[in-house]
């Protein structure tokens, strides 16, 4: 059974749909803990659940750094075999994302490389395309850089706003989510070092 550590900083509706998949027996993976930046109103549906949480304000450490290594120390405690960023925004210092990579996975709402940070929705809109899409990745010490597990093309319809195509977006996200976490977990998917 693979086990999963979720960081999020929002709503966390792609956190659900991961504790709702993982609470059916035949899934492979099980979340132990989920963990937020800030007080995310997502850590309410591990609460549901029954899943233990812990909150990290990013605003209260004095750097980026000292604030990364509160988390892992945090992740450490329940040595998940991979940690899903689910709407993290925030970028994990570098020695973080070495300590455990290449054993995190981050969903992104745009076709990566294109309309990297933390606003994919946003600029995908803004540049006029017609379609973008939803990413499923490794986290690497870069920005939306690292190797692209799944991905998928969305349109963008005509009246589209940063809201409504982000809701069309995160389906998709949910689903690419779970089933990269399920081939990982059955061994289809191997992470490379
Ligand atoms: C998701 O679309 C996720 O891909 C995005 O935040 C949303 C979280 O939604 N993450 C990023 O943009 C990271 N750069 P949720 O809180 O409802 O799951």
């Amino acid at each position: 059974m693979l086990t999963l550590a979720v960081l999020i900083s929002g709503t966390g509706s792609n956190l659900r749909a991961l504790l709702e998949a993982a609470s059916h027996s035949d899934f492979p993976a099980r979340v132990v803990v989920v963990g937020a930046d800030r007080d995310a109103p997502g850590l309410a549906h591990a609460e549901e659940f029954g899943i233990p949480t812990f909150t990290v304000p990013f605003h209260m450490h004095e750097s980026r750094e000292h604030w990364g290594e509160e988390v892992a120390r945090q992740l450490d405690v329940w040595s998940p075999d991979l940690i899903v960023l689910s709407g993290l925004m925030r970028l994990l210092p570098a020695s973080v994302v070495t300590r455990y990579s290449p054993r995190i996975v981050n969903t992104h709402p745009a076709y990566l490389p294109e309309f990297p940070g933390a606003h994919g929705v946003r600029d995908a809109l803004a540049a006029g395309v017609t379609e973008t899409g939803a990413s499923v990745i490794v986290v690497d010490d870069g920005v939306d850089s690292g190797p692209i597990l799944a991905q998928e093309r969305i349109p963008v319809l005509p009246g589209d706003t940063e809201h409504s195509l982000h809701e069309r977006i995160k389906p998709v996200e949910r689903r690419l989510l779970i089933d990269v976490v399920r081939r990982i977990a059955t061994g289809d998917l191997v992470l490379a070092p």
